[in-house]
């Protein structure tokens, strides 16, 4: 209830926000019509010309704010809409969860398993011209269903995939020490500090047999010590914070994705780096990965011929820590930024609308695309 009257007074607040916003553009636009006007009346009298061409300065246009529709908090999971400049500095960006706003905004951002599963419609047709539709959607191709249902509907795609037209990885690396509301500084531990306590985590909060992920832990705790955290084992508090604590403990952590595609790795990866353990990765192809981070910052089954080599590698690192090392030491000057699910993506999407005002396009294979292999 205390949530809900919140949202209310947010909502109310953003809403005499906006209507000042208006009200200054408005203001603004008279003001420059009267400027243009008397300069237009100057012009004449004074030169002759045969074509005035009157334009807005580029500056003028980019004062200009973009406001953005959340068409459905993501699984019906109320979230407060974040402050793009406070957070992201990210300029002129205006959120909104008003549906009763869609006549008036520059884009709707559609989270696509909410109208796949029908827990929404899509917004009402026609829409108004210019405005654009994002697709927006985080799971991997096996667990996107309905994708048929949206060809040609969309303007632009929002996902963890690089040829996305906004493109947010659950994960990445920036040199230095990011200003991001959502970075985390790395190091890479001492000599004396490299050995951790414990051997290796994983955490799964979706058990089932039929995953690869699963198959491949059963055969390598036949060779090495593994300790499961989630649903089916040790007790978790929920949130990527406890999660990393947990795994800092840990030398090495499964990062197991639930399927296998590409540039589909998950906050599964990023938490154990941010924890300061090396991943042990199954997902898409090494290639793939070190798009995203050093080659020695991961160990990838696929490097192994067996997974009983894979665990006499591991055993192998824990009595060298030198060897060992050589998996950490990259960290030394990287930020890893973990974008916060969904405050930094409407952020992003708004930044992307804001620099795409004047084009049109059309997403028209949504389905092939986002299962396609390429690149
Ligand atoms: C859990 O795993 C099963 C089997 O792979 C899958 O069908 C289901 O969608 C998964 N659930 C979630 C929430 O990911
Ligand atoms: C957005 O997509 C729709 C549907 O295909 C299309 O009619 C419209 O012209 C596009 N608008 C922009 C601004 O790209």
């Amino acid at each position: 209830m205390q949530s809900y009257l919140r949202g209310a007074q947010h909502r109310a607040l953003r809403q005499l926000l906006r209507r000042c916003a208006r009200a200054q553009r408005r203001a603004c636009s008279s003001l420059s019509a009267i400027t243009a006007g008397f300069f237009l009346l100057l012009c004449a009298c004074v030169l002759y010309l045969p074509e005035i061409h009157w334009e807005l300065p580029d500056s003028a246009d980019e004062l200009r704010s973009v406001t953005l529709l959340v068409w459905t908090h993501p699984f019906g999971h109320y979230r407060r809409l974040p402050d793009c400049w406070e957070q992201y500095q990210v300029e002129g960006c205006l959120l909104t969860d008003e549906p009763l706003e869609y006549s008036h905004v520059d884009a709707v951002i559609i989270h696509h398993r909410d109208i796949a599963t029908g827990a929404a419609e899509l917004p009402p047709e026609p829409r108004p011209r210019a405005q654009k539709w994002i697709w927006m959607n985080y799971e991997s191709p096996a667990h996107t269903p309905g994708l048929w249902q949206f060809e040609h509907k969309f303007n632009l795609t929002l996902s963890y995939r690089a040829d996305s037209d906004i493109f947010l990885p659950y994960g990445y690396l920036v040199p230095g020490i990011a200003r991001s509301h959502d970075a985390h500084l790395l190091h890479a531990p001492s000599r004396a500090r490299v050995l951790r306590p414990r051997l290796v985590a994983w955490v799964i909060s979706n058990w089932s047999d039929s995953q690869a992920r699963v198959a491949f832990y059963h055969e390598l705790q036949r060779y090495v010590h593994i300790d499961v955290y989630g649903q089916a084992g040790l007790p978790l508090a929920s949130g990527s914070e406890s999660v990393i604590r947990v795994v800092s403990r840990y030398q090495f952590y499964l990062a197991f994705e639930n399927s296998q595609h590409r540039d589909y790795i998950t906050e599964k990866l990023w938490n154990a780096v941010a924890a300061g353990a090396v991943p042990v990765v199954l997902g898409p192809t090494r290639h793939n990965y070190e798009r995203f981070l050093p080659p020695e910052a991961f160990i990838h089954v696929d490097d192994f011929p067996s997974v009983r080599a894979l665990a006499r590698y591991l055993l192998m690192l824990r009595r060298n820590p030198s060897r060992l090392q050589h998996h950490l030491d990259w960290r030394e000057g990287y930020s890893v930024v973990q974008p916060t699910f969904w405050a930094h993506h409407y952020c992003a999407a708004c930044r992307a609308v804001r620099k795409s005002r004047d084009t049109t396009q059309v997403v028209h294979s949504l389905e092939h695309w986002f299962w396609s292999d390429r690149g």
